[in-house]
C-alpha cells in the first residue's frame, strides 16, 4: 500500500474528509487535507492583518509559514510555525475568506509543490479541490464526490450543533453555494471533476457506504 495515491475532490462539506480519513486509517496511508493548508495560510493572513487580495504578501507570508499535520485519534492535528491550529481553520472568518486567498495563482503553485513533496515517498489519501486535475495527475485512483447543497448544509448544520457551533441553515446554505461558486468559477486550477475520476452521489448515502464504495474501487486497481 505504501505507495499508493488516492486523490479525492468535491465541493465544500461533501464529506471529503471524513471519507479519506477513514481509508487513510484503514488502509495506513497517510492523509492529507490539502484545504487545511489554504485555510492555515488564511488564518496566518489575517492574524497578521496581511491583505488577502494582495497576491504577492500572500506569497511572501507563506514561504514564511510552515505547515504540518501530526496523527491522532480523531485524525489529525493541524499546526503552523509550532502552534496547534485545528480548531482555529475552521472558524468563520477563515471558512468565509479562504476561497479569495486559494484563488490567488502564485499561492497555489507553491502549495501544489508541497503537497506533490508529500506524497513523494509516501502512500497518500489527498483531498481537496484540484488533486485529480492539477496536484496528482497520475493518482492511482480518483474520486469525485458530490452531494446536493441542501444535503451538506444539513449535515454541516447537524456537526455545529454537536459543536456547540452557532449555526443558521439558511445562512449555511448560502455560504456553501457561495464557496462552490467561487471554487468552480476561478481561473487557477478550478474545482472540476477529472476525466478519469468516478464520481460518487453521497446525498443518500451514509459515510460508511461511501467508504465501502471507494475500498472496492481500491481493490480492482
Ligand atoms: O476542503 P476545505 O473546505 O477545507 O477547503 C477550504 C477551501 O480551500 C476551499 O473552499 C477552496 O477555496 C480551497 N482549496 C483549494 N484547493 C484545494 C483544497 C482547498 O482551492 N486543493
Amino acid at each position: 500500500n505504501k505507495s499508493l495515491t488516492i486523490a479525492i475532490d468535491g465541493p465544500a462539506s461533501s464529506g471529503k474528509s471524513t471519507v479519506a480519513k477513514k481509508i487513510a486509517a484503514e488502509l495506513d496511508l497517510i492523509y492529507v487535507d490539502t484545504g487545511a493548508m489554504y485555510r492555515a495560510l488564511t488564518y496566518q493572513a489575517l492574524e497578521k492583518n496581511v491583505n488577502i487580495k494582495d497576491q504577492n504578501a500572500l506569497v511572501q507570508l507563506l514561504k514564511k509559514t510552515d505547515i504540518t499535520f501530526e496523527p491522532n485519534e480523531k485524525g489529525q492535528f493541524v499546526f503552523s510555525n509550532g502552534v496547534d491550529i485545528t480548531h482555529d481553520i475552521r472558524d468563520n472568518n477563515v471558512t468565509n475568506t479562504v476561497s479569495v486567498v486559494a484563488a490567488h495563482p502564485e499561492v497555489r503553485k507553491l502549495m501544489v509543490k508541497r503537497q506533490q513533496d508529500m506524497a513523494l515517498n509516501n502512500g497518500v489519501v489527498m483531498d481537496g479541490r484540484d488533486i485529480g486535475t492539477v496536484v496528482l495527475p497520475d493518482a492511482d485512483l480518483k474520486i469525485f464526490l458530490v452531494a446536493s447543497v441542501k444535503e451538506r448544509a444539513e449535515r454541516r448544520h447537524k456537526e455545529n450543533k454537536e459543536k456547540g457551533i452557532f449555526s443558521d441553515m439558511d445562512q449555511l446554505k448560502k455560504d456553501i453555494a457561495e464557496r462552490d461558486y467561487k471554487d468552480s468559477t476561478r481561473d487557477s486550477s478550478p474545482l472540476k471533476q477529472a476525466e478519469d475520476a468516478i464520481r460518487i452521489d453521497t446525498t443518500k448515502m451514509t459515510i460508511d457506504e461511501v467508504v465501502n464504495e471507494i475500498k472496492q474501487l481500491i481493490q480492482k486497481i
